[in-house]
């Protein structure tokens, strides 16, 4: 009779569960490798090399809060090295979860090894009751496009990172004080009709990683005694609708110690086209008044007029991020 047993090499070739005690370096030397300088120094992959050093024993990868980030997820390995990775985060919503990190070693692409480690994903998130898969793609990364697309992953919309400093910033050409409605401070009682106003305007998965919470604009002495405590702050001018009685634009400034201020403009249908010069301008003019920091807005890329009055005020953009979807409830 002959026995034939795999040998030590082959067993290690293929697709497997991520396991904390021995691949965190073998993940790192491929992320590096796929994902480079420039998205390390976008703040992606989900981790930066310098939090868990590939050379580090093996008990500091596991004590590391990064490592905790890395720890649900696939690889594939050939020959004893990791050639392939996904990582699935949870998020605070029951059910949905994340994909990040999808990386596969140059000299081993296009022989289905991405798909079937996003098949696995899907398997994974189907075997823990989840509904919903999302993730975020540079947009003009067609080869990953068509791969998602391929696994029925559907678009949500894209949003551009836009950034410029305080000192760069070029007031736009607008009498702030002329315009109607006028634009005033969000009133404290108004804190969810910013809320409501955010979410109709924005579908809610273009938030990452988490949706908007849903006190984000609550105001009041708490909401800023803790904020004050965090080293925030956040301010919020809307444009109010005497009419109808709603809030019809929105703009804020959030600003926390040692962080770019990072603002936020929403504008209602109805309003559209008419508000966005002057609620940029004003967050342009209160700008002027603060910190000496950098500045950024992420803004849905298909908003043309935005897009222009962001190049007007000496925004560049940085890059375009589509996000997409898997629904499971099939
Ligand atoms: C994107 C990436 C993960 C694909 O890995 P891969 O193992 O080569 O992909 P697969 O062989 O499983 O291909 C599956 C499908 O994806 C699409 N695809 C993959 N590479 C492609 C390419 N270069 N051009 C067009 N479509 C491509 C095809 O639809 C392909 O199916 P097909 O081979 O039957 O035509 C890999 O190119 C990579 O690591 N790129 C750099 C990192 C990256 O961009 N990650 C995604 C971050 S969101």
């Amino acid at each position: 009779m002959i026995v034939t047993a795999p040998s030590q090499d082959q067993s290690k070739n293929g697709l497997r569960p991520i396991n904390l005690n021995t691949d965190i370096p073998g993940i790192l030397r491929l992320l590096e490798l796929v994902f480079g300088a420039s998205l390390r120094a976008e703040g992606r992959p989900i981790i930066a090399s310098n939090e868990l050093a590939a050379q580090s024993p093996a008990i500091l990868w596991r004590l590391s809060p990064a490592a905790a980030k890395l720890s649900l997820g696939f690889v594939w390995e050939a020959d004893g090295r990791i050639v392939g990775n996904v990582t699935v985060l949870t998020t605070e919503l029951p059910g949905r979860y994340l994909v990040v990190n999808v990386a596969v070693h140059p000299d081993h692409r296009r022989q289905g090894i991405a798909r079937l480690l996003m098949q696995q994903v899907e398997n994974l998130v189907r075997q823990r009751g989840g509904h919903q898969i999302l993730l975020q793609v540079v947009k003009q990364n067609s080869a990953a496009v068509e791969l998602y697309n391929s696994l029925n992953y559907t678009t949500i919309g894209s949003m551009t990172n836009w950034a410029t400093s305080v000192s760069r910033l070029r007031r736009l050409e607008l009498n702030v004080e002329s315009v109607r409605p006028p634009i005033r401070e969000l009133k404290r009682q108004e804190w969810r009709a910013a809320y409501a106003l955010d979410c109709q305007v924005l579908d809610a998965d273009l938030q990452w990683p988490e949706p908007l919470k849903s006190d984000v604009y609550k105001t009041g002495f708490w909401p800023r005694v803790v904020n004050f405590l965090n080293g925030r702050q956040a301010e919020t001018w809307v444009m109010h609708d005497e009419a109808s009685r709603q809030l019809a634009g929105l703009a804020r400034i959030e600003s926390e110690w040692g962080r770019s201020h990072q603002l936020t403009l929403r504008v209602h249908p109805t309003w559209q086209g008419r508000l966005e010069r002057p609620l940029l301008a004003k967050l342009i003019r209160r700008l002027q008044s603060m910190s000496r920091r950098n500045v950024q807005i992420d803004h849905p890329d298909n908003d043309e007029l935005v897009n222009a009055l962001l190049q007007e005020a000496n925004f560049q953009p940085r890059r375009t991020l589509t996000h997409m979807r898997l629904d499971l409830t099939r």
